[in-house]
């Protein structure tokens, strides 16, 4: 697999949305005039953009650097992210510029977390194939997987974040803002609170979850949401960090909803080796651990 870069910068297509109580309709519709008008950039001025974004990236030491940026997420609603992958040598470096939502809900979608950039790599170099395949994924955030899901032949993705009005226009922000109009028919955004019903007869050949087990009061709702929405011979793939000791307390769980996993590797981050993390300090939680899920056959819960 390439290696990802990514950057921070100052971006004037970012949708400056306030949530709150004090927006108006005409606030609104600056919003929608402001992003519409945004996706009208010529190839150019975009272009300038990415340069602008990776000029920044170098000032701040990017996350390809070891010590610059140590955080294992990146931007903020008012500064967006750039994310590159490079497929091979001589071969079209895939580019997405990725806004984040300034929202009311305390989910941490405001931010593009590691495990995301490590899922949409993974779908990039096609250790998730999602070739022909209905995909969902959960917990998008800004949705760099379900992009990058786009460009590599699914048959349709259903890309879901929790229904938060400023969620929800971001990421459809982010689909007008980097898909032609035939990729982003094949993308769709829906609000879906974990555990509540998708509204999709059919099920999912691959579900997609980045970074979404830390929160202990909705590991339930989410193993439902796999659970409900998979298809049985379906592979539901997750990319997560140990962001504190409920995580793991997932997959023993996962069993009561008739789900196997299975750990399939270990990823640093952030242009580090696996030696420059000290397992024996909390550093250990800045490894990014890629798994799949498969429904138990013929177990009933
Ligand atoms: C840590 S963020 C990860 C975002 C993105 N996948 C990434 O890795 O950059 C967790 C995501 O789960 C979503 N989320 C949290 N609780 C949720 C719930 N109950 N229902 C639906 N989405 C939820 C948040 O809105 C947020 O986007």
């Amino acid at each position: 697999m390439m290696a990802t870069t990514g950057s921070n910068g100052d971006d004037s297509a970012l949708m400056r949305k306030e949530s709150g109580e004090g927006e108006n309709k005409k606030g609104k519709e600056e919003e929608e005039n402001k992003t519409k008008t945004k996706t009208k950039k010529t190839k150019e001025e975009e272009e300038e953009e990415d340069r602008e974004m990776e000029r920044n990236c170098e000032a701040l030491g990017s996350i390809g650097a070891l010590f610059g940026d140590p955080l294992p997420c990146h931007g903020d609603a008012h500064t967006p992210f750039l994310y590159k992958y490079q497929p091979g040598e001589g071969e079209r470096t895939v580019k997405f510029r990725l806004s984040l939502p300034a929202s009311d809900v305390d989910l941490m979608a405001h931010y593009v977390w590691e495990a995301s950039i490590k899922m949409a790599d993974l779908v990039l170099s096609k250790e998730i194939e999602v070739k022909g395949k209905r995909v969902l994924e959960l917990g998008a955030g800004c949705g760099l997987p379900s992009l990058a899901a786009t460009t590599c032949g699914a048959k349709s993705i259903l890309c879901t974040d929790y229904p938060d009005e400023a969620i929800l226009a971001t990421l459809k922000g982010n689909v007008e803002k980097n898909l032609d109009e035939d990729a982003a028919q094949v993308l769709k955004v829906q609000g879906h609170a974990w555990g509540t019903p998708l509204g999709e007869e059919k099920k999912f050949d691959v579900i997609m979850l980045a970074d979404c087990l830390w929160l202990e009061d909705q590991q339930r709702g989410l193993l439902k949401s796999i659970r409900d929405n998979l298809a049985n011979d379906g592979v539901a793939y997750l990319t997560f960090m140990e962001h504190n000791d409920h995580v793991r307390e997932f997959f023993p769980l996962a069993k009561e909803f008739s789900l196997d996993y299975e750990e399939l590797a270990s990823m640093p981050w952030g242009g580090r080796e696996l030696e420059d993390f000290d397992l024996e300090d909390e550093e250990a939680d800045g490894l990014v651990y890629f798994g799949k899920m498969n429904k138990v056959q013929g177990h009933q819960p």
